[in-house]
């Protein structure tokens, strides 16, 4: 099993937890993540690891490919994030995972009381929850629910990281731009990024990768399609989350607008 092959879930819970892939272990990993994370001043208590290990054991890790990734945010790298951050009004992480973009936002300064994680599953918001050990503090920010559950213009920002490419197929996708579009105000921004492909490659999802790989043309005509206006889509690779620029892989990062 490739490491990527972690990716190959939809965005619904899957039906058993996933391996971990070869040289990786559940030990191993649980113990890099938590000193990562000790160094944003967790404090695990004493045992908390062997805690973990043996529930992690027990129940598996649902998205081990998201535990090795964990502790390491991107929306800090975005090119859009030093604006975002000046912004006075309301964010939703659409799509949120672990969480991991959202305490990042609140250790940058970006007021609590106006960050909305959403995702469709509890499973790496729980993950996120166990690791930062964090639930008290912040558990009201996130919802979970299988339809969408905001109103129209409630958010000036929506941030999308890694979810574009977990929707394979093209009707959801659809579906989730036109849930950005109406949760945004007029003039308010869509930006993000999602897994791609550099220029000269072809399209075609293989059995390591996730779902929906992205030419830029493609991200282009779905964003516009959408309705969005004034696209700006830079590609990056992100080697920690093993995106480089072997195989032509990238990240492809955008900032979008509905128009006023
Ligand atoms: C690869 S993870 C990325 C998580 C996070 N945004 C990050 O950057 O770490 C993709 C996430 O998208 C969520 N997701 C998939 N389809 C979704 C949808 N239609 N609406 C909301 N979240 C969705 C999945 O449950 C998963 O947590």
């Amino acid at each position: 099993m490739n490491i990527q092959s972690a990716y190959n879930y939809s965005g619904m819970p899957a039906p058993k937890p996933l391996r971990f892939p070869p040289g990786k272990t559940l030990p191993e990993e649980l113990s890099i993540v938590m000193k990562r994370i000790e160094a944003y001043g967790v404090v695990y208590p004493d045992g908390y690891y062997q805690t973990l290990l043996e529930k992690y054991t027990r129940e598996g890790v649902r998205y081990p490919h998201i535990l090795m990734i964990l502790g390491q945010p991107r929306i800090n790298n975005h090119f859009y994030y030093s604006r975002a951050l000046k912004g006075t009004g309301r964010l939703l992480d659409y799509g949120c995972g672990t969480g991991d973009n959202v305490r990042q936002l609140i250790r940058d300064g970006f007021p609590r009381e106006r960050i909305t994680a959403f995702d469709i599953n509890w499973a790496s918001i729980n993950l996120g929850f166990d690791l930062y050990r964090d639930r008290e503090e912040i558990h009201d920010l996130f919802t979970v629910s299988d339809t969408f559950p905001f109103g129209p213009a409630e958010f000036d920002l929506v941030y999308s990281a890694s979810v574009f490419q977990v929707i394979a197929e093209d009707e959801e996708l659809r579906n989730y731009l036109a849930n950005a579009w109406s949760a945004l105000t007029p003039g308010g921004i869509l930006f993000g990024s999602t897994f791609g492909l550099g220029e000269g490659a072809i399209s075609s999802p293989n059995e390591w990768g996730p779902p929906r790989v992205m030419l830029r043309e493609q991200l282009t005509s779905s964003l516009t399609g959408a309705g969005f206006t004034c696209l700006d889509i830079v590609q990056r690779y992100h080697v920690p989350h093993y995106v480089t620029d072997r195989d032509n892989k990238c990240v492809f990062e955008f900032c979008t607008k509905k128009p006023a």
